[in-house]
């Protein structure tokens, strides 16, 4: 079988890590596209001439043009600005939305097949402009948020407890800001739900963690946001849908009445293959936990309501 083909447009920190694992995991051939003159080109490159060291076999390249996305399986769209200390994701909004919206129109043009993963934040409304502006069917268009935040709060969760990483699920779903809303009762260590393992007072401190988990980054990084986490979240997604393993993930995604939400992108457990998004998963939340997602879902409404009068 041919390889798979996958860009990323945004040779950025989360971009270029993105394609590094990609490369390492071997799942297709890599296209990078910047703005910037030469970057994709020297990344792509130097991850080239790393191949013989790290034994893969894919062939990257990197270019200012959409021409080589042309027939992608998958695009993924890093580019736009990253958070600087004291920005909220929403400050990122007007400038990332020019953005967005001119790459998704290349995208749409060269690769008018592909899955589309949106990672330029604010996230949610992002995903929603690139479904706009692409007119793909909804199964088609996804962002990452989820997987982040949930791996976020496994992480804590391995390191409150002390136990292996590997053993520990977490389910976070809503929009990708300070009002996401993660679940206890359904995060666990090996099937135990860490509502039995720790002491409320506990959970609500790794909560509160993973809600600001984006800030702490980019409070010590100051002059960029986090991305290896971030890239390792798409590679998961990218993996699912290209080697169809159906695996349920938490992904921002087009509501059109789950959870009793229309018409928003927010994060939601879907089930991710071939086609995208195969299906999405209602599973029932307590009257606390459906507010909660609620008030999100009208976070994004509301963030919506001003890319609309930007538009
Ligand atoms: N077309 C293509 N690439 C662009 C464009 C554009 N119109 N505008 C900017 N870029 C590129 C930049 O040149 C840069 O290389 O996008 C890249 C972004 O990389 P970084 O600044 O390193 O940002 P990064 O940390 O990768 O974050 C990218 O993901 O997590 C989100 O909030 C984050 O929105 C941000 C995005």
């Amino acid at each position: 079988m041919a390889r798979r083909k996958i860009g990323v447009v945004g040779a950025g920190q989360v971009g270029a890590t993105l394609v590094q694992r990609l490369a390492e995991r071997q799942l297709g051939d890599l296209v990078m596209i910047d703005i910037v003159e030469g970057v994709p080109q020297g990344k792509s490159l130097d991850l080239a001439e790393a191949a013989p060291l790290e034994g893969y076999d894919a062939l990257l390249t990197g270019a200012q043009g959409y021409e080589a996305v042309a027939g992608a399986d998958l695009v993924v769209v890093t580019a736009g600005l990253p958070r600087k200390p004291g920005m909220s994701r929403d400050d990122l909004l007007k400038k990332n939305a020019d953005i967005v919206g001119g790459v998704v129109d290349q995208v749409v043009k060269h690769a008018p097949d592909c899955v589309l993963i949106v990672v330029s934040n604010p996230l949610d409304v992002m995903t929603h402009l690139a479904w706009v502006r692409s007119r793909f069917e909804k199964r088609r268009v996804i962002g990452m948020a989820g997987v982040l935040d949930s791996a976020r709060l496994r992480a804590f969760i391995a390191m409150e407890i002390g136990v292996s990483v590997k053993d520990v699920q977490a389910m976070v779903l809503g929009g990708h800001g300070d009002d996401m809303v993660p679940l206890p009762r359904y995060s666990t260590v090996s099937g135990i739900p860490i509502t039995e393992l720790l002491p409320a007072a506990a959970i609500e401190r790794l909560i509160s963690r993973t809600r600001s988990g984006g800030a702490e980054i980019v409070g010590f990084l100051k002059t960029g946001s986090a991305f290896y986490a971030p890239s390792s979240s798409v590679v998961q997604m990218v993996e699912s849908i290209l080697l169809d393993q159906k695996r349920v993930l938490p992904c921002c995604v087009r509501l059109e009445g789950e959870y009793g939400i229309s018409d928003i992108f927010a994060g939601v457990p879907v089930i991710l293959g071939a086609r995208g998004v195969e299906r999405i998963l209602e599973i029932p939340l307590s009257a606390e936990e459906k507010k909660y997602l609620t008030i999100s879902a009208e976070h994004v409404r509301a963030n919506i309501a001003v890319l609309n009068k930007l538009l």
